[in-house]
């Protein structure tokens, strides 16, 4: 049976975005007969009724490789879309969408559960370099945003040593640590600083020192953004909430730099990768994953099989409950930590 389903992309951006709208329009189009309606902006496209018929041609062909997002994206404050459930619904009903696949994180996700609950067809498709969704074993775009931060710790490691130099290297990661730890571990970091884990300056200080005195010539350190320090170890300063309610960081890892220089009589330098790690081409792993999730979201869609999410398992693409999904986030686990701490020092 046809269908008219409509797509979203909220949240940060993320490689991956069009590889999965892509995938939504051509599975849509060719398996099913079904069209598809964009809304722009995430949920702000559906709060002002902002849409555009997406065709299942040569311009949704070339998605696959692009990074960003063809149809825009925003945050939005989870209050504002509490309050714009009624108008969000009334929006669907004016574009006749039988069933909403939004694209996103945590945020987007969660307002998506609001509306499952809510008895609106949805399907959603989890999406955040900072992999962090649960019930999934990776999101698409973390492998990019790995990718790019391996890529640029391997160039610290040269410079860093014909300095004889600390190096501190400031990766994305607000409330789970993927990024800094799989990257630390793939380039080889001398020490790993997570969100989930409060570090100690002293500790890293003394590990600092006792390797130049083993006689080596560097020390990187991968710091995620929302890594805290333990209490009592250094004072963070601290940056309230921004207008989507997020903490607003300041910079732990120059605020660490300059902690250590004071410390210890070493020279510090301080990279932040910022928001390189979400810009440019998925990697093939991404644009595989993407394209799998876009095509199983749209069968599921068609099967009425919603409120739920898509999710990879193993090598499997399944569905898991949305709320289920949204009920708390993957962060890393203690363990996986540990054996990475086999290598720092
Ligand atoms: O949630 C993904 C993420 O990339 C976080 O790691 C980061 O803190 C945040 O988005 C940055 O958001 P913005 O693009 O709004 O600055």
């Amino acid at each position: 049976m046809s269908l008219r389903i409509g797509v979203l992309t909220g949240g940060g951006d993320c490689p991956g975005l069009n590889a999965v709208i892509r995938a939504v329009v051509r599975t849509c189009d060719s398996r099913y007969g079904s069209s598809v309606v964009g809304f722009q902006d995430g949920w702000r496209g559906l709060l002002e009724n902002r849409r555009i018929h997406l065709a299942n041609d040569d311009r949704n062909d070339r998605l696959l490789t692009k990074g960003g997002t063809m149809l825009g994206t925003a945050r939005t404050h989870p209050d504002v879309l509490r309050d714009g459930l009624p108008q969000i619904k009334q929006t669907l009903d004016d574009n006749g969408i039988d069933v909403l696949i939004p694209i996103g994180g945590e945020g987007t996700l969660t307002a998506a559960s609001w509306l499952a609950d809510e008895g609106v067809p949805v399907v959603g498709v989890p999406k955040t370099i900072d992999n962090d969704i649960d019930c999934t074993d990776v999101t698409f775009g973390f492998d990019t945003a790995l990718t790019i931060a391996t890529d640029a710790i391997d160039r610290l490691h040269s410079t860093a040593e014909s300095h004889q130099r600390v190096m501190l290297v400031e990766v994305m990661g607000r409330h789970a640590g993927w990024i800094a730890l799989n990257s630390g571990l793939a380039s080889g970091a001398h020490m790993i600083l997570i969100p989930e884990v409060p570090f100690d300056v002293e500790e890293l200080c003394r590990l600092i020192k006792r390797r130049f005195q083993r006689g080596h010539s560097s020390f990187i350190v991968v710091v995620a953004e929302g890594a805290k320090p333990a209490e009592g170890s250094m004072e963070l300063r601290v940056g309230g909430t921004d207008e989507f309610g997020h903490e607003r960081f300041t910079g732990v890892a120059h605020q660490l730099g300059v902690e250590i220089e004071k410390r210890i009589n070493k020279e510090v330098r301080t990279t932040v990768l910022g928001h390189v790690q979400r810009g440019g081409t998925p990697t093939p792993h991404d644009r595989v994953l993407a394209t799998r999730y876009g095509v199983n979201a749209a069968d599921a869609a068609h099967a009425g099989k919603t409120g739920q999410m898509v999710s990879l398992r193993g090598t499997t693409v399944g569905l898991v409950p949305l709320a289920e999904a949204v009920k708390q986030l993957k962060r890393v686990p203690r363990e996986r930590y540990d054996d990475a701490a086999e290598f720092f020092g």
